[in-house]
């Protein structure tokens, strides 16, 4: 059985759908701090299967010991975290408190019940302003923003525990940029404010929820000045998380899970209204800051020792992004 935590989120449900369709028996724990309870149904309308769901916080050793009891847990995907860049900076405490307890409580709660194989979602923010394109996992790493931190540490934790202890059986998945949504239009990146990021900033334009959107610097050193980065369709990246599921060899295994293909802010926004046919309103802003010109992924080592390969492009991504708030629009 594969305990996800944070498993109604957005990548998490994604990744709900892909293992019940391989087999897999799920069980999720979320504390809707950042989901919604009707994703569960949703899940169900989409697999036909009713998924065991604790409505837990993973920082409550007691709830977490309560699900490994009352399930034969194998493995554990960790996705809960808070994971807003912006948020971080202004509110680190937080951010630290919740995202490093929860792991800590998490690995503390495994090791009581024997068990040793996570999969922790981490981020390409871990590798700061890349020395050179593409960016291949053993790069040097750093932060720049509480959120990233988190992230770097709890793989620091990570490498920590498989040295004290040889049984562990640790998958790091670094993500680039996931954008799109299931096609069935059910599930799908739902924001609960004002999105800090880029698709769902251009989705509320689309539906007028937003006036317009900012494009934050037209002066970087890229093709067009505008901001480059990999997305990857958010299926793409659950199915990476399928695959890692069979590699049952014990150690730190590390993983860029990307397209290898850099797409700039505007080269999406004109994708955006291409495949929808909807106009996107956007303004020239200043840079965000902490922004860097332009990452994109290697992903040799995922294909060569997973078998991963990501197979939607960005207009199947700009489609999907679109397609599941036109179905969900309150
Ligand atoms: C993408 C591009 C912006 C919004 C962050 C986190 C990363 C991961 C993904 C969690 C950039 C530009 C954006 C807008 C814009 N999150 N942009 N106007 O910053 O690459 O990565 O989200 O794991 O950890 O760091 O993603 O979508 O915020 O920005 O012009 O309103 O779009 O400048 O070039 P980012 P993003």
């Amino acid at each position: 059985m594969i305990l996800v935590t944070g498993g109604l989120g957005y990548i998490g449900s994604h990744t709900v759908v892909e293992l019940v369709e391989n087999k897999y028996d799920v069980v999720i724990i979320d504390n809707l701090s950042n989901s919604k309870i009707e994703t569960l149904d949703k899940l169900k309308t989409i697999t036909g299967k009713d998924i065991k769901f604790y409505q837990d916080d993973v920082c409550n050793k007691d709830a977490l010991r309560k699900i490994f009891k009352e399930n034969k847990i194998d493995s554990v995907i960790h996705f809960a975290g808070y994971k807003a860049v912006g948020e971080s900076v202004s509110k680190p405490l937080k951010y630290y408190r919740n995202n490093i307890d929860s792991t800590l409580a998490l690995l503390e709660v495994m090791e009581e019940f024997n068990c040793h194989t996570i999969i922790f979602s981490s981020s390409a923010t871990v590798y700061g302003k890349p020395k050179s394109l593409p960016i291949y996992e053993d790069f040097p790493l750093s932060t720049t923003n509480p959120y990233g931190t988190t992230k770097l540490f709890i793989e620091n934790i990570l490498h920590d525990l498989y040295i004290s202890d040889n049984n562990w059986n640790i998958t790091i998945l670094r993500y680039f940029n996931p954008i799109g949504a299931h096609k069935s239009g059910l599930i799908g990146e739902d924001p609960k404010d004002i999105p800090n990021n880029l698709m769902p900033y251009i989705v509320k334009v689309a539906t007028n929820e937003l006036p317009i959107l900012s494009i934050f610097g037209d002066d970087y050193d890229t093709p067009d000045g505008t901001g480059v980065r990999d997305y990857i369709h958010v299926v793409d990246l659950a199915k990476g998380h399928v695959l890692t599921l069979n590699n049952k060899k014990t150690g730190v295994k590390i993983y860029n899970l990307g397209t290898g293909k850099g797409t700039s802010v505007m080269e999406l926004v004109t994708t955006f209204e291409k495949v929808n046919k909807i106009p996107v309103k956007r303004q020239i802003s200043p840079r965000r800051p902490g922004d860097i010109d332009a990452c994109f992924a290697s992903c040799d080592k995922a294909m060569k020792e997973l078998g991963f390969k990501a197979e939607k492009d960005i207009e199947e991504m700009c489609r999907d992004a679109y397609n599941f708030v036109k179905n969900n629009l309150d």
